[in-house]
């Protein structure tokens, strides 16, 4: 995947998804801290960065001067391998949530993992997450188990979801 997935007008500010590069990473993890995902950090990204597999998309604001400044909105951090999408990580920018940011990286990442051949997504989420169940639901998936405490501070159950790749 190269270049621009795929862009949308997303309330007056286009957005467009891009293939993750190191050079984001910095934006990246002030994201992942400010959103209480669990923790990857800086080097975590690099290493996964590298990986054959790895199937990681940035979303981010495309100024109509071209001018530069911190435009990132958020990412989608997925692993294609044996067939399978396992989605890691998923983290929009508090203040540009419920524009459909989270929706359109979602939906470039499935379509990219089922270009590479995967047949179904999985993915595990804090049981009481309502906003990211919703916006899994809106994109074919289903709760298909349940991990007993599965997360710490604080202590969740984790729901795991899966859906069938297209
Ligand atoms: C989950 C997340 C990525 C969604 O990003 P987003 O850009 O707001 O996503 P969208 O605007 O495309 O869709 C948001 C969905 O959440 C719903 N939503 C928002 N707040 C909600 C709430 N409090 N309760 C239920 N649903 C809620 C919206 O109605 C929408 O649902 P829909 O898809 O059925 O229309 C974002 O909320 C986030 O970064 N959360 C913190 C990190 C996180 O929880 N990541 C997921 C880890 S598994």
């Amino acid at each position: 995947m190269s270049g621009v997935e795929r862009a949308v007008i997303l309330r007056q500010e286009e957005c467009a998804i891009f293939p993750m590069t190191e050079h984001d990473l910095l934006e990246v993890v002030e994201i992942e801290e400010s959103c209480g995902l669990s923790l990857w950090g800086w080097d975590a990204y690099q290493t996964e960065l590298k990986r054959a597999e790895a199937l990681m998309l940035v979303a981010r604001r495309r100024p109509p001067d071209g001018s530069g400044g911190r435009t990132l909105r958020g990412f989608i951090a997925a692993r294609v391998m044996a067939g399978e999408m396992h989605i890691n990580n998923v983290g929009v920018l508090e203040v540009f949530r419920g524009r459909g940011i989270g929706s359109l990286l979602l939906g470039v990442a499935m379509s990219e993992a089922a270009r590479r051949g995967g047949h179904v997504a999985i993915l595990e989420v804090r049981a009481g997450n309502a906003a990211a169940q919703s916006l899994y639901r809106r994109h074919g998936f289903d709760v298909t188990g349940r991990r007993q405490q599965y997360y710490r501070n604080p202590t969740e159950d984790a729901l795991v979801m899966c859906a069938t790749l297209e």
